[in-house]
């Protein structure tokens, strides 16, 4: 059974990334986050892989609640 994600904020993590593939913690305790720094190792967690085909804005889930990983949906406010 994996352990619960932590929540590291309530609300999203907003920042401009460039083009390119990244990980986003789905564990909350990367020392990196929003960006999986392997810290998941035994929770039975594991990052949620994206890639970006352009430079842009995106709004990074913080609450670990969103249904549409790695991007916050929301559900912060519920
Ligand atoms: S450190 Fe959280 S998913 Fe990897």
């Amino acid at each position: 059974m994996p352990e619960e994600p932590k929540a590291t904020d309530n609300k999203p993590v907003v920042t401009k990334l460039e083009a390119g593939k990244y990980a986003w913690c789905a564990c909350g305790r990367s020392s990196q986050h929003p960006l999986c720094d392997g810290s998941h190792s035994g929770t039975g967690l594991t990052p949620v892989v994206f890639e970006l085909e352009d430079s842009k804005t995106v709004a990074l889930c913080a609450c670990k609640k969103t249904n549409g990983a790695p991007f916050c949906d929301g559900s912060h406010s519920s």
